[in-house]
């Protein structure tokens, strides 16, 4: 049970910024939610037979964070490039003369399922440190069948090691590897017909994502990857319009993808494309800024079409080298325009269906006993501070963790 505080619930039947229940208590039995309301109304035998109390101290309870989108298993770093991008070179000439996610693939083809283990835990730590109790975690730096596979299957040992939910995306039309620079149907071939099947059949990818841009595949080819996906029973998403636009958002609600990700460069009509297929909006603010973009998603037309906004850290050594997710809610509402409430929100009730989950991201009774506390006098403060980690508490599935 825990007591002395107060829970942003999220709920949007409880009416109230915040779906706050100012003193209110949370309990949790069998690894869910088994009460939520102010503590004056509280059940006494649930408060006082509690085998376990955390005292939130004045502090706040919200719903583990959903991290819907990183690329967080990876070799080396990229802080190589880093140096040579602040010289003036951009993202794409460096992609384009074989470094950026090349470069990635192989480092990480040359790290050992060991080390690919011990860094990638390292950096899901940081992430549950920071409340994070569901994460998507993309192959995509291993770009052949045997290296794509390895990528997802540590990612689902990385799920029993960090004790939290692990979703997996297969990311294998991420990057042209140069063994088919001259055969990109060749490749495709190898993604649709192989890695896809046999990731699906090892139960090894949860969906498929594709990376729509002039440095990745053209919107042709990212059909075809999330029809392939779909006929093996994956969800789509896709990395859509962050340099260009190449029309991915209305590309990705006309294959029926949960998400189209990034959305810098997305039109009008794929705003109004992704409102009316239901496609929500992930939002990775650390990548536009850690790329200095200067065209910011249409926040604003997004939100005025309904279209669910989530943000994400989108981890990654090239793009976006964001471990905190509360600095990907502060940029998020800095750079983009977003509510501190919006924010939170899309790192928990709006991503949770992204990732297929309906059992979680509110506090609520019967919902999956996922909670994150902190010591704030108010949930804005979650998207306020920088480089401050308030987080006192992670329980996932009712265990806690920290
Ligand atoms: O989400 N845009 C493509 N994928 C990643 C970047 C990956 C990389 O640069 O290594 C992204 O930004
Ligand atoms: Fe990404």
């Amino acid at each position: 049970v825990l007591v002395n505080g107060n829970v942003a619930t999220l709920d949007e039947s409880v009416s109230a910024p915040y779906g706050a229940v100012r003193d209110g208590v949370v309990a949790v039995a069998d690894g869910r939610i088994a009460w939520i309301g102010p503590s004056d109304r509280a059940p006494r035998e649930l408060v006082e037979g509690a085998a376990e109390t955390v005292d939130l101290e004045g502090g706040w309870v919200t719903p583990g964070l959903v991290d819907a989108h990183t690329h967080l298993l990876f070799g080396g770093t990229r802080a190589a490039e880093f140096e040579q991008r602040l010289g003036g070179a951009t993202y794409e000439e460096l992609a384009r003369a074989g470094g950026g996610i090349l470069s990635t693939v192989r480092a990480t083809r040359n790290a050992s399922r060991h080390e690919l283990e011990r860094s990638g835990a390292a950096r899901l730590a940081c992430l549950v440190d920071h409340g994070v109790t569901t994460v998507e975690i993309k192959s995509g730096y291993g770009l052949d069948v045997e290296h794509e596979l390895r990528m997802l299957e540590v990612a689902r040992a990385l799920e029993a090691r960090a004790g939290i939910t692990v979703s997996t995306t297969l990311l294998g039309a991420h990057a042209l590897p140069l063994k088919y620079a001259d055969d990109r149907g060749g490749y495709l071939d190898l993604v649709c017909d192989e890695m896809i099947p046999e990731a699906a059949l090892r139960g090894l990818a949860d969906a498929v994502d594709a990376f729509c841009e002039g440095i990745g595949f053209t919107p042709d080819e990212c059909a075809r990857v999330l029809h392939a996906g779909r006929d093996h029973g994956l969800a789509g998403r896709l990395h859509a319009d962050q340099l260009s636009d190449l029309g991915g958002a209305a590309l990705a609600a006309r294959l029926g993808a949960r998400s189209a990700d990034h959305l810098e460069h997305t039109s009008d009509q794929g705003v109004r494309a992704m409102a009316e297929a239901g496609t929500a909006a992930v939002l990775l603010p650390g990548a536009f800024y850690f790329l200095r973009e200067r065209r910011r998603p249409p926040v604003d037309a997004l939100r005025a079409a309904g279209v669910p906004l989530v943000v994400a850290t989108d981890l990654n050594p090239g793009s976006s080298p964001v471990a905190s997710p509360l600095m990907a809610l502060n940029l998020a509402c800095v750079l983009f325009g977003l509510t501190p409430e919006e924010a939170l929100i899309g790192m928990t009730r709006a991503a949770a269906p992204v990732l297929g989950f309906e059992d979680r991201g509110i506090v609520r009774e019967g919902a999956r006993a996922d909670l994150a506390c902190w010591r704030v006098d108010s949930p804005a403060e979650l998207a306020y501070w920088i480089g401050a980690n308030p987080c006192t508490a992670v329980i996932s599935g009712g265990r806690r963790l920290r």
